[in-house]
C-alpha cells in the first residue's frame, strides 16, 4: 500500500513538475513588452509579443503577432484579431499606422532610430487587439519554406489554427466576446476566416471561441471593384462626363477583362489611364505617390536621393527616403527603418537570425484562390453574426459604391434608412443598417485605410459598434432617404 501511495504522489510531483515545465515553455510563447526605442519613457497600454508554431517541429510556421490589451476593461471588453491587406502586409502597419496606441513620429529622417509617439485614437481604448503577422512571408513570422505557405486558403487555415492555439496559451481570454477585424485585400480571406471559426465551433473544437461578428473596412469583396472606379472617378469629377459615356458605351461596363478586338474600348480606356494615373487612388485628395518600391530614376523628383549618402549604414544603406508630404509612404519607410534596427527587435523579442530583412509588404508568389468573398457574407449572414462595413468615401480603390451594390445583393431589408452619423456635431459619414445585423458606413474624407486619415471618426464609429449602440447615437437623428 505504501508503495503505491509513494508511487501515487512521486507521479503527482513528476507531473506537477512537467506542468511548471509546460507552462515555462509556454510563457515563451508571449512576452511582455516593457519599452519600444524611440518611445520616450515606459509604455503607456500593455503590449505583449510572441510567437505561435503552427507546425510539426520548432523551427517551422512560427506566425508572429503582437498584443495589445484593452486600455479600458480588458476583463470585460471584446477582443479582436486584425488582419492587414496587400496580401502579405505585416498588421504591424494596423498597429503603427490605423489602430494601435503609438505612431511615427512625422520628423525629418536623419538617419537615427525613428521616434514613436503616443495615439489616442487607439482602438484598444474599447478592445484588446491580436495583430497578426500572416501569410508566412510577412513580417516576423517566418517557416522554412514560406513559398509552400502562401495561398488564401492556406492564409485562412493559418489564422483560424493561430487563434485556437493563441486562446490556448491566454485562457483568461476565452470568455470575451470575439470579432476578427481586416481592410482592403483581407475582405477577401477575412470572411472566409469567421466561417472556418464558425464551422469550427459547431463541430466542437477546443476551445470554443466566443464569436459575436467581423468588421471591414474598404474591403476587396468581388474583385470587380477595378469596374466601379470609372462610375466612381467619373461622379467625383476626375474624368469628362463625354469620356465617361464613351468609356459606357463602348466597354459596357467591362473594364479588366477587356476584348484586344475592341479597339474603341481600348481607345477610352488610355484617355481613362491618363486621366487618372498621377492620381493617388488610396485617397484622391492626396499627392500622387508613388510606391518606395519604384525605380528613383522615373520619379527622381519624388525623391531625395542626396540624403541616403548620410545614412548609417547600421540602419540601411541602400534606404531611398520618400518626399515627406506623401506622408504615408514617408511613415512606411520610417516603420521599415526602425523594424530593422537591432534595438527594435531585442524590445520585440524577435528570435535572432530568423528574418534578414524585414519589409512591410511581401507580394511575391501569392496564390488567389477565392475569386469572391460574397457567398461568405451571404452564409455568415444567414448565422446572425454582427458585421460593420465601412468605407473612406475618397478610396477609389475599393469605392463605396461598389462596397454598398454587394451588400445590396444579399437582399436584406433595410432597417434603419441612409441617414448622417456625427462626432462632435459634424457630419461624419452616413450609415444604414440591414436585418442581417450589418450596419454600413461612410467616413467623409476617409481614404483606403480610414483610420489612418480619420482616426477620431474611425475610433468614434468603432467604439459605438462594438458597444452595440447605432452610430446615430450622438447628434440628431436625421433619415435623408427617399422611404
Ligand atoms: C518550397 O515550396 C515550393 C512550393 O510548394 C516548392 O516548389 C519548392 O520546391 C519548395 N522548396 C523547398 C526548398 O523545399
Ligand atoms: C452605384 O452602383 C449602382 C449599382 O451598381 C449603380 O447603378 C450606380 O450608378 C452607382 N453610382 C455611382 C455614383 O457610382
Ligand atoms: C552608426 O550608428 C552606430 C550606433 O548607433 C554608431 O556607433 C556609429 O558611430 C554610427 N556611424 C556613423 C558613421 O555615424
Ligand atoms: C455556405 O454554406 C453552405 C452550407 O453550409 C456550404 O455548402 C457552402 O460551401 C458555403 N459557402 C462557402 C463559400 O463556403
Ligand atoms: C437576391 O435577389 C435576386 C433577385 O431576386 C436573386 O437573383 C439573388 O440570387 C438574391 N441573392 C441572394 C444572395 O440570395
Amino acid at each position: 500500500m505504501r508503495t503505491i501511495s509513494t508511487m501515487c504522489c512521486n507521479f503527482h510531483l513528476i507531473l506537477l513538475i512537467a506542468l511548471a515545465l509546460f507552462l515555462r515553455i509556454s510563457s515563451q510563447h508571449g512576452s511582455k513588452v516593457e519599452v519600444l526605442p524611440g518611445f520616450e519613457g515606459p509604455l503607456p497600454f500593455e503590449l505583449e509579443t510572441g510567437y505561435v508554431g503552427l507546425g510539426e517541429t520548432d523551427d517551422d510556421l512560427q506566425v508572429f503577432y503582437y498584443f495589445v490589451k484593452s486600455e479600458n476593461d480588458p476583463q470585460k471588453d471584446p477582443l479582436m484579431l486584425w488582419l492587414t491587406g496587400g496580401p502579405g502586409c505585416t498588421s504591424f502597419s494596423a498597429l503603427a499606422f490605423q489602430i494601435g496606441p503609438f505612431a511615427f513620429k512625422d520628423e525629418e529622417y536623419d538617419g537615427n532610430l525613428p521616434n514613436l509617439i503616443s495615439r489616442p485614437e487607439s482602438w484598444t481604448k474599447a478592445c484588446s487587439i491580436i495583430f497578426v503577422d500572416l501569410p508566412f512571408g510577412t513580417g516576423f513570422s517566418y517557416a522554412k519554406n514560406v513559398t509552400a505557405q502562401r495561398s488564401d486558403s492556406k492564409l485562412v487555415h493559418h489564422t483560424h489554427q493561430f487563434l485556437r492555439k493563441w486562446l490556448i496559451d491566454h485562457p483568461e481570454f476565452l470568455s470575451n466576446e470575439f470579432y476578427m477585424g481586416a481592410d482592403s485585400y483581407s475582405g477577401i480571406p477575412a470572411p472566409a476566416i469567421v466561417q472556418e471559426i464558425s464551422n469550427g465551433n459547431e463541430i466542437g473544437l477546443q476551445p470554443q471561441i466566443n464569436l459575436q461578428g467581423y468588421l471591414l473596412g474598404n474591403p476587396v469583396t468581388t474583385r470587380k471593384e477595378v469596374n466601379d472606379r470609372v462610375q466612381y472617378t467619373h461622379g467625383m469629377g476626375l474624368i469628362s462626363d463625354e469620356l465617361y459615356a464613351s468609356l459606357q458605351r463602348n466597354c459596357k461596363g467591362e473594364y479588366i477583362n477587356v476584348d484586344s478586338r475592341n479597339k474603341l474600348c481600348l481607345r477610352d480606356l488610355n484617355y481613362y489611364d491618363e486621366c487618372i494615373s498621377t492620381l493617388y487612388l488610396e485617397n484622391i485628395l492626396n499627392r500622387f505617390c508613388p510606391e518606395v518600391v519604384v525605380t528613383p530614376k522615373k520619379h527622381e523628383a519624388l525623391y531625395r536621393r542626396s540624403l541616403t549618402q548620410k545614412f548609417n549604414t547600421t540602419i540601411n544603406s541602400n534606404a531611398i527616403v520618400p518626399d515627406r508630404r506623401c506622408k504615408i509612404n514617408f511613415a512606411f519607410f520610417l516603420a521599415t527603418q526602425w523594424a530593422n534596427h537591432e534595438s527594435a527587435r531585442k524590445s520585440l523579442h524577435i528570435r535572432e537570425g530568423t528574418i534578414s530583412k524585414w519589409e512591410r509588404c511581401y507580394k511575391t508568389d501569392f496564390e488567389y484562390q477565392i475569386s469572391s468573398s460574397f457567398e461568405f457574407h451571404v452564409n455568415l449572414s444567414a448565422k446572425g453574426y454582427r458585421a460593420l462595413i465601412y468605407s473612406g468615401d475618397h478610396d477609389a480603390v475599393v469605392p463605396f459604391n461598389s462596397t454598398e451594390t454587394w451588400i445590396r445583393a444579399l437582399n436584406y431589408s433595410i432597417v434603419e434608412d441612409w441617414r448622417p452619423w456625427f462626432l462632435e456635431n459634424y457630419v461624419a459619414g452616413y450609415t444604414r443598417t440591414y436585418s442581417n445585423q450589418m450596419t454600413f458606413a461612410t467616413v467623409r474624407g476617409g481614404a483606403h485605410l480610414t483610420s489612418y486619415n480619420r482616426p477620431a471618426e474611425s475610433l468614434a464609429m468603432f467604439t459605438r459598434w462594438i458597444a452595440n449602440v447605432p452610430l446615430t447615437e450622438q447628434g440628431t437623428i436625421i433619415s435623408c432617404s427617399r422611404h
